[in-house]
């Protein structure tokens, strides 16, 4: 009896010990606060946070290390715009086929796929019975494998608008979580949201892509409705995350004081000098319509909506080459659960193929991102005092970005979850 407390709690140690210290070694680590390449570092990991950034030879270490010369090491992915409840192979009508915890449990799987491609946070935005809630807090609980998630919960918009659901007759008298109209709704909602365990406010301005029945460039949300909805927000301390593809929309969301506007397909000129003006980030996801037009229609996506992604996608890439050449503030939004989980990091190389260089789109899935989610500190770079979210790539993605697209390494929080096996 005595004989086994000891060794259970002599087996506590070494787990805890093993667990709570590490140090890492490779042979760059792109620095995305600096803008430089740092040529052999070497982390110290203690308790789940970097204790250290150095570089030199690896002789002159003594012990352990996890090695991953011959890699680049980054921080950890973000993702400012993931529907982890979704499944990209089921939209329009198939979707209906799903309850909200079917969905939970699917988003189990999406969580563990997300990471192990490299992304160890999301901005989730948008889930109605607040299954995000649920799926954010089962992952810092432990119970499952998934990245840091930021929740917005349901999504607010108008009736008929491209946060409800439109896809059923007025007999079953259908309508999403979030719908609110007129700003003491909106007020409403958003309290309810923060109640309920939201990190952010996700709001609807324009129609969109796969809504039934709504017309992607039009405004949908009043300026009115869109103040209150930034003003309760803000009071509270969190942020508001508008959808919006339209012109005026876009340009109203961003006078509202909204924090990121997501999309952003046919931002113009004078759009694009207010979101300059007012700090607001950009978050286009251009890589979707590959998806969407490729292998959407076999998924249930509407040929209405095939139709307006064709006027889409194209204009939101010229779109964003004009936004990253005015210097506005841009993070990586992908709309990943549109398409599927892992496939997150498709998104690098087509940001670079329109305008960005490598290292700022990199900078856009990591510090800008944590800078919008207030949490510099704590993720989005590979800093002393960060939680040691690290992912590895074999060559450098500085000269080719689409390495990032082979995550061959992802410690979380000092765990490794997805180890570097050589033999591949
Ligand atoms: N969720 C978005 C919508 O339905 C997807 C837009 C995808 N298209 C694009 N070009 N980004 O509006």
């Amino acid at each position: 009896m005595f004989y086994k407390a000891v060794y259970a709690s002599l087996l506590l140690l070494v787990c805890t010990v093993s667990y709570a210290s590490s140090i890492i070694v490779a042979d760059a680590m792109v620095d995305v606060e600096t803008g430089k390449l740092v040529s052999k570092p070497i982390i110290t990991i203690d308790g789940g946070r970097i204790t250290s950034v150095e570089s030199g030879d690896v002789n002159e270490l003594s012990g352990d290390f996890i090695d991953l010369r011959g890699m680049t090491i980054l921080p950890g992915m973000i993702d400012m715009h993931a529907h982890l409840t979704s499944s990209s192979q089921e939209h329009g009508y198939k979707r209906l086929a799903s309850s909200q915890v079917r969905s939970a449990l699917r988003g189990v799987k999406h969580a563990k796929a997300t990471l192990m491609a490299g992304v160890t946070t999301v901005r989730n935005l948008g889930a109605g019975g607040f299954i995000d809630v649920a799926l954010r807090d089962s992952i810092n609980a432990g119970d499952i494998l998934g990245p840091r998630m930021f929740v917005s919960g349901p999504s607010l918009g108008i009736t008929g608008g491209h946060c409800d659901n439109n896809l059923l007759p007025v007999d079953y008298q259908a309508s999403s979580d979030g719908v609110a109209d007129g700003p003491w709704e909106v007020a409403k909602k958003v309290r309810r949201n923060i109640k309920y365990g939201a990190d952010l406010i996700k709001i609807c301005a324009t129609g969109g892509v796969l809504s039934k029945g709504t017309k992607v460039g039009v405004q949908q949300y009043s300026l009115a409705e869109m103040q209150m909805a930034v003003t309760e927000a803000h009071r509270r301390g969190i942020t508001v995350a508008a959808h919006a593809h339209g012109t005026e929309g876009i340009y109203a969301a961003i006078a509202a004081g909204v924090d990121s506007v997501e999309h952003a397909s046919f931002i113009d000129d004078a759009g694009i000098k207010l979101a300059k003006k007012k700090g607001t980030y950009l978050s286009m996801d251009i890589y979707v319509t590959e998806y969407i037009l490729g292998q959407g229609a076999a998924a249930g996506i509407l040929e209405e909506s095939l139709a307006k992604e064709r006027k889409t996608g194209s204009l939101q890439r010229e779109n964003f080459t004009k936004a990253v050449k005015a210097g506005v503030k841009m993070v990586m939004g992908t709309d990943a659960g549109v398409y599927p989980h892992g496939d997150n990091l498709k998104q690098l190389s087509r940001m670079v193929q329109f305008g960005m260089t490598p290292m700022q789109a990199l900078q856009a899935a990591s510090i800008n991102a944590a800078t919008l989610l207030n949490k510099e500190n704590d993720i989005g770079s590979i800093k002393v005092g960060a939680y040691a979210d690290i992912v590895a790539v074999k060559g450098t993605p500085l000269d080719d970005i689409s390495v990032m697209e082979n995550i061959a390494f992802v410690m979380k929080g000092g765990t490794v979850v997805k180890p570097y096996s050589k033999v591949k």
